[in-house]
């Protein structure tokens, strides 16, 4: 996480008039960032007298008497740049039950019985029985440890067996299939296990199916479940029992279980597949990649809990798993593959972030060996599978057609390193992959938010920068790419950023601090060529507690066992990426108000001054096939503000648009399970539109107005 870093020329740019601020920027335009840096800091210094009566008289603006009605301008003749294709997509690591209760459609917790080694942590008994861990008896060397059960006392009335609370409850709905299933080894024991669903309290069963005969060494049993007509509910458990006591001629029989498993329907009915509706509300963004797996997910903890693609491939019962940085046990169902067909559902590209060598508890390892696993892993995601060896992998496992890929990531947050051995390490990285894959884009970990740790001896293609800000500081840096250079070759991936204001999920505030912040990236997005916010998931069931099922606040999208709904920030974010055009134009603007901030203190604890920040942000791109302009406004402040609107350089503007609205009458109006639409954007019929126009844009609000131009 990124610590509020602000450069110096940041606090000078809020106090001089757009004007001056244009003129010394187009001056320093063309030059490397950081001696830009220093130039514009330099002569802000000189300007800032230069400006004061400018800013006297926004101050006076802001204080609300005499205000002029802000001016939107729009160059439709003067097309700045290219709107990046890829510039929304999404980020992804395993943090707040992502995958385990969360996307990954396995609903029993701890199905392995690895997350402790001491007890089977999330079962209990069921009926007069023991269970418990046993290392003598593993499936195999991935799975090395089984849970045991004693059968000696089970009788038709009164059952033995285990049960699982799953994530949070299992969600149960009307005619609903499932598939379970488990591995067993039997000793003087043979007989039926029944597994069933039921409700947690009147211990109703609402599914249950039986295999009708185990027994003997390891073997996978699988049956089907469905549920019939019954109210939704999450207020249930999964129960795996057996009537029988031993074999015919031993009564004190053990069964011994592993990977016990069950699924619900999953999207696109892939069998080791993700929950439909969650799915469905990432692909309405329309997101044209998926960062993955991390975050510090990639890294890990340590050597042995960092993510080791060749361990999460294969048959889930030859994945051994791994404790997440987030602090619980990842079984690694969700694996490269599946992250990769998580991808090809939902129609993005992957951009891989490879292990690098050094993880968070600041240790670093010869990068070699790790060079090769990620040259290795590149070729299990784009390798013909018939010639190269982990194509062939990957054909083996399931997808024998390659996957496109255009971006490799090399670790993640490197700035943490305090050895600074990642300049060593990302030119290996940098020099094998280019040497191998020329055409691929390597990214590295070190973005200008860092600017004495850039990578100085290659020339990587994209910086991964991230921003985690509250409101108000989203807002005061939604114009710093304005400033960046236009012609350093390496551009920027805003890998990780989010307003971080409302819990679990943000508010409004939220979202208006993600849309100031979204103008800026969009209207630079000849530079900023791919973005992504994060966390993306969080599970909402138990926000609190040691077993608590969030370590985040402020994630994207929220969900428990039954159901699952898009935060205010979530809709912000997908008007961005489905209205997007293709041109991005010329904008200037007038009159902006603003109102006084006072930053919070630095790590030093010494608090910055206050500074002015508008409360008015917008951005204007164009789809060039129809001449559609989509003009986004944020308002972030507490009162309606009539804007007037010029457009010039259009033959001509249509009076009939159409406007789509996401606004809240309070900063912390929010969506929740329980209203999960309250805060959802709103389509209107937009008239009056035309060259020169003035419209209203309702308090705490963002606009997306589509103007129909020739
Ligand atoms: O997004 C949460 C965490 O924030 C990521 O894992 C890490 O990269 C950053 O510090």
């Amino acid at each position: 996480m990124q610590l509020g870093y602000q450069f110096s020329e940041k606090k000078m740019r809020s106090r001089v008039s757009d004007f001056v601020w244009k003129r010394l920027s187009s001056r320093v335009r063309n030059i490397d960032p950081i001696m830009k840096r220093s130039l514009i800091v330099f002569s802000l210094a000189a300007a800032t007298v230069a400006s004061a009566q400018t800013n006297a008289l926004e101050m006076h603006m802001s204080a609300g008497q005499n205000v002029a009605a802000p001016v939107l301008q729009i160059d439709a003749g003067k097309v700045t740049g290219k709107v990046s294709p890829t510039l929304y997509g999404l980020m992804t690591e395993e943090i707040n039950f992502s995958y385990e209760g969360g996307l990954y459609g396995e609903l029993i917790r701890n199905r392995t019985f690895k997350s402790s080694v001491q007890n089977p942590v999330f079962w209990s008994a069921v009926g007069d029985t023991k269970i418990a861990i046993d290392t003598n008896q593993p499936l195999n060397a991935a799975l090395n440890l089984s849970l045991r059960l004693d059968t000696s006392k089970a009788t038709k009335e009164s059952p033995v067996g285990i049960a699982n609370g799953g994530y949070w409850g299992i969600p149960v709905k009307s005619g609903m299939t499932y598939r379970a299933s488990f591995y067993a080894r039997t000793k003087d024991f043979s007989g039926p296990v029944t597994v069933a669903i039921e409700n947690t309290n009147s211990h109703q069963v609402l599914a249950r199916a039986t295999v009708s005969h185990v027994s003997g060494g390891w073997k996978k049993y699988e049956v089907t479940l469905k549920t019939g007509n019954v109210e939704a509910t999450k207020n249930t458990r999964f129960v795996l029992s057996t009537t029988k006591s031993g074999s015919l001629f031993h009564k004190n029989g053990t069964i011994w279980l592993q990977n016990v498993s069950l699924f619900p329907p999953t999207f696109n009915n892939r069998p080791n597949g993700n929950r439909p509706d969650i799915m469905e509300i990432m692909g309405d963004m329309h997101p044209k990649f998926l960062r993955f797996p991390g975050g510090n997910y990639v890294e890990g903890s340590n050597m042995k809990d960092r993510f080791n693609w060749k361990e999460t491939i294969g048959d889930v019962t030859q994945r051994p798993g791994h404790r997440s940085p987030w602090g619980y046990w990842s079984t690694d169902g969700m694996g490269l593959l599946e992250f990769l067909d998580w991808c090809e559902d939902l129609h993005m590209e992957p951009v891989l972030a490879v292990f690098a060598a050094y993880t968070l508890d600041k240790k670093h390892v010869d990068a070699a060996p790790y060079v090769q696993e990620a040259l290795e892993e590149i070729e299990y995601v784009t390798g013909d599978a018939k010639t190269t060896k982990w194509g062939a992998q990957r054909a083996k496992d399931g997808h024998p057609a390659p996957f496109p890929l255009h971006y490799v990531e090399v670790g993640n947050e490197d700035w943490f390193d305090p050895s600074n051995s990642y300049e060593e390490r990302f030119a290996q990285f940098y020099d094998a992959i280019k040497a191998k894959y020329p055409q691929l884009k390597v990214i590295s970990t070190m973005g200008y938010e860092h600017p004495d740790k850039v990578v100085k001896s290659r020339v990587p293609d994209l910086v991964d920068e991230h921003y985690y800000r509250n409101q108000e500081e989203m807002m005061a840096h939604a114009l710093d790419y304005d400033k960046y250079s236009r012609t350093n070759p390496t551009k920027i991936f805003v890998g990780e950023w989010a307003t971080r204001v409302g819990s679990p999920t943000p508010n409004m505030a939220g979202a208006l601090g993600d849309s100031a912040w979204m103008t800026g990236m969009e209207r630079n997005s000849d530079i900023v060529l791919i973005s992504c916010y994060a966390p993306m998931f969080v599970n909402v069931s138990q926000l609190n507690g040691r077993d608590r099922s969030m370590q985040w606040p402020s994630d994207l999208i929220g969900y428990d066992a039954l159901s699952s709904y898009g935060s205010p920030s979530y809709y912000a974010q997908k008007m961005f990426s489905t209205m997007r055009g293709d041109e991005i134009l010329g904008t200037d603007s007038q009159n902006i108000p603003t109102r006084e901030w006072r930053p919070r203190a630095n790590r030093n604890g010494n608090a910055p001054a206050p500074q002015q920040i508008r409360e008015v942000f917008f951005d204007a791109t164009r789809d060039s096939g129809s001449g559609l302009i989509y003009l986004k406004v944020v308002n972030a402040s507490s009162s309606a503000q009539k804007i007037d609107v010029q457009i010039n350089g259009a033959a001509g503007v249509e009076s009939t648009g159409e406007a789509v609205v996401l606004a809240a009458s309070a900063l912390d109006d929010t969506n929740t399970l329980q209203e999960p639409t309250k805060i959802v954007p709103r389509t209107e019929k937009a008239e009056g539109l035309g060259a020169s126009f003035t419209r209203e844009f309702p308090a705490y609000s963002l606009t997306v107005l589509k103007i129909k131009t020739r």
